[in-house]
This record gives structure tokens, sequence and C-alpha cells, in this order.
């Protein structure tokens, strides 16, 4: 029997939960031309979400994931319009379209995947060749509509000349009306620098949904529903038992479940006590990441990060988290959550330090506590 649950991917079909309202929300929003901005924490379903919404409309979905330089974003922006063309039965639509680019189009015959490649004579692309390719999208949207999903957006800032990429790129959407893109990204840090920025008059103008965890009783009904199908009872207090430990997030969540199915047999009752083994499987897989990131910092930011996840992130100046981590001086304190936020070890909620990974923060609060 294939496990149920899915996770550490975009979900789709059977694996995707409804949001109705959200998805709602937005796919309205794209109908009418309207930029959209997603923000949220990792995980929670942005992609997923926004795949989702625009399921009905022909949909270019580029992923700028630590994309290093403009020919790089250049290559992913054609890349996810020649797939989506080859989709749609409109390749040559496409090709004609994008053909000053001169992309190189080639098809797996087996798995039918495309990939793409820029034949740029031996000449190194530029912010130039960035806006030209957006400009492309916009003649194919002349042609045939599309929406534009731009994910993982703050990866732009990776590139060099950033900021002069970033208005080159505005400045083309801006006269694009009503083509739809779609900006979503994970670093909600970098994406509000991107669209806070008082220069941008045009991304202000995009609208911003904020997406949150998907939680409540629809998401249990579809958890329980998928260990129902597979012969798994739930128990009583399991999901608030996995809320407690501070595992919140719609992927994380998947994922304890996922582990928790693993080790389960048809017939049987899944319940608070199966989240133990649930842990150790995904520690197991995950153990040399955790050990990896426990190496590369300093001292002071390890008893910082242990004291995170044995006393809690909120208070990290009381009386309480310096006795628990060691570290009495606040500077010393300051600087070693901000180590730990740069390399995404934490992020911040509100008032709340939390582990960017819940299972990571389990995994030391065993070993610190
Ligand atoms: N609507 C949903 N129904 C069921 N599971 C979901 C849903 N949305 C997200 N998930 C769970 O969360 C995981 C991550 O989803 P997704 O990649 O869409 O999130 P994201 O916010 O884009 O994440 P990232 O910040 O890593 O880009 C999925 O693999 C799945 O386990
Ligand atoms: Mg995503």
């Amino acid at each position: 029997m294939k496990n149920p649950f899915a996770y550490g991917r975009v979900v789709e079909g059977d694996d995707y939960c409804p949001r109705p309202k959200l998805e709602k929300l937005l796919a309205g929003m794209l109908s009418s031309g309207q930029n959209v901005v997603l923000y949220g924490e990792r995980r929670v379903g942005k992609t997923s979400l926004a795949v989702r919404a625009a399921r009905k409309r022909r949909t270019v979905y580029v992923d700028f994931l630590a994309c290093n330089d403009a020919g790089e974003v250049t290559e992913r922006i054609v890349k996810a319009a020649m797939k989506a063309a080859n989709h749609a039965g409109l390749l040559d639509t496409a090709l004609k379209a994008f053909a000053s680019l001169r992309p190189k189009v080639t098809i797996d015959p087996d798995t039918g995947a495309i990939g793409a490649t820029l034949d740029t004579g031996g000449s190194k692309m530029t912010i130039d060749s960035i806006e030209e390719a957006l400009e492309k999208l916009g003649e194919l949207h002349k042609k045939k509509s599309i929406v534009v999903i731009l994910d993982e957006f703050q990866d732009v800032l990776r590139i060099k000349e950033s900021k002069r990429a970033l208005a080159r790129m505005r400045s083309v959407i801006q006269f694009q009306g009503n083509l739809p893109y779609v900006f979503s990204g994970s670093a909600r840090d970098k994406m509000e620098m991107i669209f806070s920025d008082p220069d941008s008059l045009f991304f202000k103008s995009a609208i911003t949904l904020e997406v949150a965890a998907h939680s409540g009783a629809s998401f249990r009904k579809f958890l329980t529903r998928k260990f129902a199908v597979t012969k798994r009872a739930i128990g009583e207090g399991l999901f608030e038992a996995i809320e407690d430990m501070g595992v919140t997030v719609t992927g994380d969540v998947q994922q304890l479940c996922w582990a928790m199915w693993f080790a389960s047999e048809p017939g049987e009752t899944i319940d608070v006590v199966s989240i133990e083994g649930a842990l150790d499987t995904i520690f197991q897989i995950e153990r040399s990441k955790y050990e990896d990131a426990v190496l590369n910092i300093s001292a002071t930011q390890l008893k910082v990060l242990g004291a995170l996840a044995v006393h809690g992130g909120k208070g990290i100046y009381s009386s309480d988290f310096k006795l628990s981590s060691g570290v009495t001086v606040v500077g010393s304190i300051t600087k070693a959550v901000q180590r730990l936020e740069d390399l995404r070890i934490i992020y911040r909620q509100r008032d709340e330090y939390r582990f960017a990974n819940p299972f990571f923060g389990v995994w030391m609060r065993t070993r610190f506590a």
C-alpha cells in the first residue's frame, strides 16, 4: 500500500486539500488581470495554492530558486514558457514569440519532459535578456492568454545588480496590462524588501495575499480520511498533540503523518504514542542535516539555539533564557539570533523565534533538555 501523505513538493489532485476561500479569492484576482504577491512562511502551501488557483488557465510557472545570474533568470522564464506552451499544444507559437532569444528546446522522448537552453552565441546574457524574456511573455499572452507565477521571487536578489534588474522587470510588467503575475516567495523579509520599496509604485499596486498554514477542521478531516482509506484509525487527541509540539505548518504536519503512517500497519489506531516512533523515523532521515547545521555554528550560537529549543523562542532576553543558554550578554544573544536567522535555521513570527524545521527543534530539545 502506498503512503498517502505527500510532503516537500507541490501537491495536486488527491494530495491537495482544498482551500476554497483562498482559491476563489486568488482565482478571481487572476481572472481580472490583477498582480498578486503571496506572503507566507515556508511550507504553508503557497506554491500549491498558486498552481491550483491558476489550474484552469494556461500557467507559466517559473521557479527562481537559487538562480545566480541574469542568464539563469532568463533561461528559467523561457523554459517555463516553452513547457506551458508545449502542454497547451502551442509550442510553435511560443518558439516564434521567443525566436530572438534563440531557444533550443529538447523533449525527452520517454517522459515528454521539456528542456530549453538559450543559444547566446557565446555572449553573456544580461539584464536586457531578462527584460526581453518578460516582453515575450506579454506577446504570448496577446496570442493566447496566460497566467505567470514567479516563485521564490526573492532569489532575483541573488544576481548581480539585482536592484537594477528588479526595476527593469517592474517597468516591463507594469505595461503588460491584463497579464496577471503571481509573485511568491518563502523568505518573507526579502519579499517585503522588494515589494515595500518606496521607489516601487508598481509593486505597491500588486495585491498582497497572506497564506497561513492550512489548519482547522477541513485539513484534519483530509488527513483522517487519508489514514482511513489505508485502513488506519486516528486516536483521540492526536492532532492536538501534534499542534502542542509546535508542528503547525502544513507541510510539517503532512511529513509527520507520513512518518506515523510509515510505522503503522493496516487495522491499527494511530495515537499520541505513535508520534515518538514517527519522530525517530524523521530523525533517521534528517540527522546528518541537523549535525551539519550544529557543526557550522559557533559555540555561542549553539547555546542560544539549544535554549530556543528548550525554553522556547519568546522572551530571549529574560533571566530564564539567559540561565538556560548560559549566554548572559544581551548583545551576544542578539548577534547569535541574527546569525541563526540569516542561516534560515530560525525565523521570527511576531514576538517569537521559531525553528524553520520544527523537527530539528525537537531533536535539539532531546539533546539539551
Ligand atoms: N492544500 C494542501 N493540501 C495538503 N497539503 C498541502 C497543501 N498545501 C501544502 N501542503 C503540504 O505542504 C507541503 C509544501 O507545499 P508547498 O510547496 O505548496 O508550500 P510552499 O509554501 O510553497 O513551500 P516553500 O516555502 O517550501 O516554497 C506539501 O508538500 C504538502 O505536504
Ligand atoms: Mg513554494
